[in-house]
């Protein structure tokens, strides 16, 4: 019988997808909630042939090196995979996988959930109750604002977008959108929404694409959501326009400097934080690894080139 072939996973995930993983392989994982430190991590993907990493694991040449060139594919526990130098493992024929679709609506909802937390005041309410603040119904409490009517500006229209879109006209939300990050369909937009959301990856094309001129842009009344990725935000800049009241709030799933939260939120009470939880159901993780295990099946026991490739 020829040799299992070799995988390396690099945090703890759902018990089910281990159990699949050890059915097809020789698994070594790092079995912890935090990343291995780039030695470690430089160390344990030596001589594997498939591997299984995290948004937080970062692959480029170094890393590929590390492996060895017996490596064949390296599945992306993630839907964004700016954290791989994809041309980098193309170079060594080495395939990229990625979790589409099976988080679409999870990452919708997440959207939704935090700009309802936001304009609803959800957040700060309950933040208010367990300060043992003194406080009754009247007319004028926590005055918040409902989705009905409102202008959700789209910057990014792929699958999660457009799932956003479909929950937001549920609630009778105006939807506008662009996949633009840059020019007058990106400015219009930013000068009518009044909750402006952010779906598209994170690029050179989209790193600090919302810088303090786009901020300066949104009307003092709007409000910033991001579920996709920190940098795509100028965080410093984010900051000070909430302190000048340049926009209403924010609602953050990512941050710049992951998982650092600039100190200058944490004291806003206009902004709602919750630590990357865009895709974090137990079922849409689970999937997320069903799809990483097919992915290292098929090109490491079939030889074929998965669905779910990144090219
Ligand atoms: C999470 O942010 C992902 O890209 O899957
Ligand atoms: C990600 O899946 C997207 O296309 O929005």
């Amino acid at each position: 019988m020829r040799e299992r072939p070799r995988v390396f996973a690099s945090r703890r995930f759902p018990d089910r997808v281990r159990a699949e993983l050890e059915r097809s392989f020789e698994l070594e994982v790092h079995d912890s909630v935090w990343p291995p430190a780039r030695e470690e991590l430089l160390g344990r993907v030596a001589g594997q042939d498939g591997l299984m990493l995290m948004l937080t694991d970062r692959v480029d040449d170094e890393l590929l090196d590390a492996a060895g060139p017996q490596l064949r594919i390296v599945a992306d526990y993630a839907v964004g995979i700016d954290n791989v130098d994809v041309e980098a493992c193309r170079r060594r024929g080495v395939v990229v996988s990625n979790t589409p679709d099976v988080l679409t609506e999870t990452t919708a909802e997440l959207t939704i959930a935090i700009m309802l937390a936001l304009l609803r005041r959800v957040a700060e309410g309950d933040r208010l109750i367990r300060r043992g603040e003194e406080w009754i119904w009247a007319p004028n409490l926590m005055l918040g604002h409902g989705l009905a009517g409102q202008v959700l500006g789209l910057v990014g229209h792929g699958r999660i977008g457009r799932a956003v879109e479909r929950l937001a006209l549920a609630h009778g939300m105006e939807v506008v959108h662009t996949t633009r990050t840059s020019g007058a369909p990106l400015d219009e937009l930013l000068a009518t929404a009044d909750v402006v959301s952010l779906h598209l990856p994170l690029s050179d094309e989209s790193r600090h694409l919302i810088d303090a001129a786009a901020l300066a842009r949104m009307k003092p009344s709007a409000v910033l959501v991001n579920v996709s990725r920190g940098p795509i935000v100028d965080e410093p800049a984010l900051v000070e326009a909430l302190r000048a009241r340049r926009i209403a709030g924010a609602a953050l799933d990512v941050f710049e400097r992951e998982p650092e939260v600039h100190p200058g939120l944490l004291g806003l009470e206009n902004v709602v934080l919750v630590p990357h939880l865009g895709s974090a159901t137990e079922e849409t993780r689970e999937a997320m690894g069903m799809l990483c295990v097919e992915a290292l099946r098929a090109v490491l026991l079939d030889g074929a080139v998965p669905p779910n490739a990144v090219t």
